[in-house]
């Protein structure tokens, strides 16, 4: 079989969500920029990647939206799968672990590892819902804690005082999908013995780490689950999406989602390999020991690519011949996390920016290089707009831009647009070449290092030099006294260029096209970097401006868009505290919208008449802008009733409906549930 291959994944990212910058800095933009730098050298590679579409979160988002899981797969796979192409990723494939190869695959090392006596089976009491007929995963039951009472503990965790306990002992349980309180049921689950397997993993990471130099972070934190010790886990689950366990007796089971995610990255190659017409030449890269496999992945995935994915190959390694064996990961480089502004991304607080939003007003290549510039490789970094936007106009606009951009105008203008000749060279000149000589080298070593960060940064230093070499060479002015001069000058600058292209190539691969472009459609190989490749008078192309300077209140409009929360929360922080006293003497009561009309030649305001039970009352309501008084009737909201009453336009208002700003500068009333009595108290 053929030498120099790499197999490359990435993980899968659960199609519970849209993906955000964080997860492209934390995993996937090394990936890409790792495997775009490959394929410049030749290599053979193949880059894995697709959606983890099980576990219990994708169950839960489809049981809150009322609808299958189906429908949350397959919208969150679209949207990430868009993202990704956006964004610049070249996967090879990007799969879904949904697909019946993976099924099948999944449920193949299992059997394997069932039928050779591996698996223990294990019984255990567990929580189950009898109006629904389902076991419920521990998310899924929430009660109270038994060691410090807290009323919003987990089956059998407490995330306020970290207890660890067994679910029998949580006090008032109560099923999260019926509301009704579950029994506790005996079930039997299948255990995989990670123990088995630590002396071994202990080598091979020792020995991978002393051939191939692992990034710190990925050790300390294996020694950790090391010097605890590695325990069987349960690698089935009770519940009934995801792949189904394949033996009898446990038909309503399903495998443990990161059992399966892992062996995700085996079943896309196959599905990769099958769409290409060519079977089974998965195996040229699963099972050739000669590949090289690299796993990229954020820190809160190691344990599982680590420790738990090479335990399971070992053990499919020991059931088959050599020929069937699979390579483990000769490199895990994980990233830290990327924040947001100085905080962390989430979802559910809206902290963050989508990608496909963010790339629908900037270039991914302003991206790329931004992430790139600030990839948490040893620590947790930050992205925020100022620093966007500076790296952007500076460097990108400033410094790339600015140097091909004067190059290939001077060129345009004063030698025909072709490739100017190289005469005699001067030290300046000589200085040049040999920087641009050192270049490819110094970069790939830094590539090769998963050092993405400073071969950036050493890029861009190119990009600088070649800057400061046009200001030095002053050829504005030899162009008037000495042609040669000035000829050999942009001879190297275009010669500079053509390098930058190759080395930018991985991480800007659309600028970088450009710039091929430019320069007449060159070869695109790292063998051409460093080297002078352009012959005296080419034809070159078209120049065209590679970054336009972001202006300021863009930034200022997309700093707004998406941190509404910031805002608020920087204002939480300047409230004065009030004593609880304070807060009861507003007496705040549900009470239902009975009759509502615009008032009139009011734009704003709406008369609505709200029924507290027995009593009624009026309220005049700023809402005329953001509802149509028919909509408003019927809701339950909540009323300030002990307001003294006021005139609005002439009208008396009795006390005043809650109502919260939206993140697009509407409004809307704060609702209560139909079930609670009018007049009920808020407290
Ligand atoms: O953290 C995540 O998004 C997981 N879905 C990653 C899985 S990687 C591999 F196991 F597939
Ligand atoms: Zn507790």
């Amino acid at each position: 079989m053929a030498k120099n291959k790499i197999l490359v994944t990435a993980a899968l990212p659960y199609a519970n969500g849209p993906i955000h910058l964080g997860h492209l800095a934390g995993a996937y933009l090394p990936a890409d920029i790792y495997v775009r730098y490959q394929r410049l050298r030749g290599t053979d590679i193949i880059f894995i990647c697709g959606s983890d579409e099980h576990g219990v979160p994708i169950t839960i988002t489809a049981d809150n939206e009322k609808v299958s899981p189906e429908v949350i797969i397959d919208r969150y796979h679209a949207i990430n799968k868009q993202s990704f192409e956006k964004f610049g990723m070249s996967f090879d494939i990007y799969s879904r672990t949904s697909h019946p190869i993976h099924h099948k695959t999944a449920a193949e090392f299992f059997l394997d590892y069932y039928n050779s006596g591996l698996l223990v089976e294990k019984k255990s009491l567990q929580f189950y819902d009898t109006s629904r007929q389902m076991f419920l995963p521990d998310r899924y039951v929430e009660g109270t804690c038994p060691r410090c009472g807290n009323e919003n503990a987990r089956s059998d965790e407490c995330e306020n005082c970290g207890a660890l306990y067994d679910p029998s002992e949580l006090i008032d349980p109560v099923s999260k999908i019926s509301g009704q309180r579950p029994e506790l049921k005996e079930t039997s689950h299948w255990f995989f013995p990670f123990g088995k397997f630590q002396e071994r993993l202990e080598s091979y990471i020792a020995e991978m780490d002393e051939k191939y130099g692992w990034k710190d972070n990925v050790l300390q934190y294996c020694k950790g689950w090391f010097s605890a010790g590695l325990q069987d886990r349960a690698i089935t689950r009770d519940l009934d999406w995801g792949v189904k366990v394949p033996i009898p007796g446990f038909e309503n089971k399903v495998l443990y989602v990161w059992f399966e995610a892992v062996l995700g990255y085996i079943s896309a190659t196959k599905e990769l390999f099958k769409q290409r017409g060519e079977e089974e030449t998965w195996r040229d890269y699963w099972q050739d020991p000669e590949t090289k496999y690299v796993a990229f992945i954020g820190k809160d995935n190691i344990v599982f690519h680590a420790l738990i994915f090479p335990a399971m190959l070992m053990a499919w390694n020991d059931l088959h011949s050599d020929d069937e064996n699979f390579v483990l990961p000769q490199n895990i480089p994980a990233n830290e996390f990327l924040n947001f502004e100085g905080k962390k991304f989430s979802k559910s607080r809206k902290w963050g920016i989508d990608v496909i939003d963010f790339l629908s007003h900037f270039k991914a290549d302003s991206l790329r290089y931004t992430l790139t510039m600030n990839l948490p490789e040893y620590r947790d970094t930050d992205f925020s707009w100022k620093d966007f936007q500076a790296k952007h106009n500076n460097e990108l606009a400033d410094i790339l831009g600015n140097f091909v951009n004067r190059t290939f105008t001077f060129i345009h203008k004063n030698f025909e647009g072709k490739v100017p000749a190289l005469y005699t060279l001067s030290t300046r000149d000589e200085e040049l070449l040999n920087q641009l000589e050192g270049y490819p080298q110094k970069i790939a070593d830094l590539f090769e290092e998963y050092r993405f960060k400073d071969a950036t940064l050493e890029i861009m230093n190119l990009a600088r030099a070649g800057n400061k070499y046009f200001n030095d060479s002053e050829p504005w002015k030899t162009l008037k006294n000495d042609r040669e001069k000035c000829s050999t000058t942009l001879h190297l600058c275009l010669q500079t260029i053509y390098t930058l292209g190759l080395l930018f190539m991985p991480v800007l691969p659309k600028s970088s096209e450009k710039i091929l472009k430019m320069l007449g459609k060159r070869s695109v190989e790292w063998l051409h970097a460093g080297k002078l490749n352009l012959v005296e008078g080419e034809s070159l192309g078209q120049p065209e401006i590679l970054f336009r300077k972001i202006e300021d209140e863009t930034i200022e409009e997309m700093k707004r868009k998406t941190a509404p929360e910031a805002e608020e929360e920087a204002d939480f922080e300047k409230i004065d505290p009030i004593s609880i006293d304070q807060f009861f003497e507003t007496d705040l009561r549900v009470a239902q919208i009975v009759e509502a009309e615009r008032v009139k030649k009011s734009e704003k305001l709406i008369k609505v008449q709200v029924s507290f039970g027995k009593e009624r009352r009026q309220v005049i309501a700023g809402l005329g802008k953001a509802y149509e008084p028919e909509e408003l009737i019927g809701k339950k909201v909540i009323v300030v009733a002990n307001l003294k009453p006021a005139k609005l336009m002439g009208l008396e208002s009795h006390g005043m409906m809650l109502a919260v700003d939206t993140p697009d500068g509407g409004l809307k009333v704060v609702e209560i549930d139909q079930s609670v009595n009018n007049g009920t108290k808020v407290r």
